[in-house]
């Protein structure tokens, strides 16, 4: 207990959630106010989060949370609450945590009241959280992704503890909704339609921290989305591993196709995205709707990994480069300005020249407006890691430049294509370069600066784009 009175509820702890966690946001609440007075000012939090767009998203619902409570967001780490949100699909996301960690403890031994958290896919590795408890034992509370909707009454249980406090579930089958949520952007808005993934791509560590794939109910998607038009979004970002399976586990199966025919009538909303489609779940409903639709920006992202049907089989990815290529040909057939952009992993274990020269001819081949492209990470507890034959690191760097520099020129080639043309694009924030421009995007997913005020924030306007940068626009509005 942090020299903090005890708050005594005469109330029984509701049983029900959401209901429970708002029980212990009241607690909280108090305990913040006590430690208010002892330090004479507002308390502050800082929430960082490493990954996905996903952890985004829940980052959104910490922040609620603690707003609710009476915390003040802050920009700095040397706040009263810190909490990293983390990210394990790449060693390199896991090794950040720990080095910043270092640099959270000088700022606790100066303020005795801080308080660390840690959340997130790290969280779910069990030899992480052994790490922490041995070699970081200043760190407050550690949870994991299962559990995120009971922050609230973690937070109570971490105030009330004199030793760290560990909650990490293996799993869940449990949707929480109706939470506090705390938007980064008052106009755009990720939501999520399904949580965990039951792929199994032999590389990747996602299925074993994030669970078995879940769907939420259309109508709590939908109302969600009406509630957040409502407020002001008009761009929303359907979130999931694999969209194209949504639906699948619900009671009443829903197809993803279905769903966003359901999203497109909402009115007031001007924009739909969806991350990520994975090539296999691809249905013919699926273009038909994107053919049609007069909402869904011209972007899908398709995630390729590699061009080898022999390492995509390995992999567990269920398409040969034949179908992956033919797939986009028929995306392309129904909605020709689609831009297609991708993820490719090089140096998967026993990758071969052969392996690697596939994947460089699919880059040929689709011409991507841009790509993601991975070095190989070796993920303990998956598949892979126990396959021989790792790649000589000499190698992969060397295959990795040579992807780097095709899909970089590639990228490129066909952005200088919409040079001239006028586009709708919706404008996100002042450029923090020149505070005369304003940042935008269009619906291919492409950046754009345009002289601009920050009364265009959040507006969809037309945009001549005068010149082409490579990765990105410079333009100015159509009168
Ligand atoms: N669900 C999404 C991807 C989520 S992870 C999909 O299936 O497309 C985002 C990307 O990280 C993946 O597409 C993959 O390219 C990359 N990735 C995942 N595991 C990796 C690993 N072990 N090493 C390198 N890159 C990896
Ligand atoms: Fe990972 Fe594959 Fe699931 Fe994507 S679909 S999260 S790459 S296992
Ligand atoms: Fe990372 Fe977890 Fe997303 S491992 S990529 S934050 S689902």
């Amino acid at each position: 207990m942090k020299e903090l009175t005890r708050i005594v509820c005469d109330l029984p702890v509701p049983e029900t959630e959401p209901q429970r966690q708002f029980y212990y946001m009241d607690i909280a609440k108090q305990y913040v106010h006590q430690l208010e007075g002892k330090k004479g000012r507002k308390l502050t939090f800082h929430v960082s989060t490493f990954g996905c767009q996903m952890n985004a998203r829940d980052s959104e619902k910490l922040v609620g949370i603690l707003e609710n409570i009476g915390y003040v967001e802050t920009d700095t780490e040397e706040a009263d609450f810190v909490i990293y949100n983390t990210c394990t699909v790449r060693e390199n996301a896991n090794n950040k945590v720990y080095g910043r960690l270092g640099y959270l403890n000088g700022f606790k031994k100066k303020n005795r009241d801080m308080m660390i958290a840690l959340c997130g896919c790290m969280m779910q590795e069990e030899k992480v959280v052994e790490k922490i408890k041995s070699s970081y034992r200043f760190v407050d509370l550690i949870f994991g992704t299962h559990n995120i909707y009971k922050f609230a009454e973690l937070l109570v249980n971490a105030l009330e503890a004199d030793s760290m406090v560990v909650d990490v579930w293996d799993d869940t089958d449990k949707i929480v909704e109706d939470l506090p949520i705390e938007r980064k952007y008052s106009f755009k808005s990720g939501v999520n339609i399904m949580f965990g993934c039951n792929n199994f791509c032999s590389y990747c560590i996602v299925p074993y921290v994030r669970g078995r794939e879940r769907s939420r109910e259309p109508r709590d998607i939908i109302r969600e989305i009406e509630q957040l038009v409502a407020d002001g979004v008009v761009e929303v970002m359907l979130l999931g591993q694999n969209v194209n399976s949504y639906g699948k586990n619900l009671e009443h199966p829903v197809t993803f196709a279905e769903l966003l025919q359901e999203v497109e009538k909402i009115e007031g909303l001007e924009r739909i995205r969806f991350m990520t489609s994975h090539p296999k779940d691809l249905s013919d409903e699926l273009i038909e709707v994107l053919k049609h639709s007069k909402k869904i920006c011209k972007h899908l992202h398709l995630p390729l990994q590699s061009g080898s049907s022999r390492l995509l089989k390995i992999m567990n990815r269920h398409y040969t480069k034949e179908q992956y290529l033919a797939l986009v040909e028929k995306i392309r057939a129904a909605v020709p300005d689609i831009a297609i952009t991708t993820d490719i992993i090089v140096g998967f274990p026993g990758e071969t020249e052969e392996d690697f020269l596939e994947t460089m001819d699919v880059v040929e081949q689709v011409r991507y407006d841009s790509a993601f492209t991975f070095i190989y990470s070796k993920r303990t507890g998956t598949p892979a890691a126990q396959m021989e034959e790792q790649v000589p690191e000499e190698i992969v760097k060397q295959r990795f430049e040579r992807l780097l520099e095709r899909v970089q020129t590639i990228a490129g080639e066909k952005a200088e294509k919409l040079t001239g043309s006028v586009e709708e694009v919706l404008i996100e924030n002042i450029n923090e370069q020149d505070s005369h421009l304003v940042t935008g995007r269009l619906s291919n997913n492409s950046v754009v600066h345009l002289p601009g005020t920050a009364d265009m924030i959040g507006k969809l306007v037309l945009v001549r784009l005068t010149e082409c940068k490579g990765f990105y626009y410079l333009g100015e509005v159509v009168e």
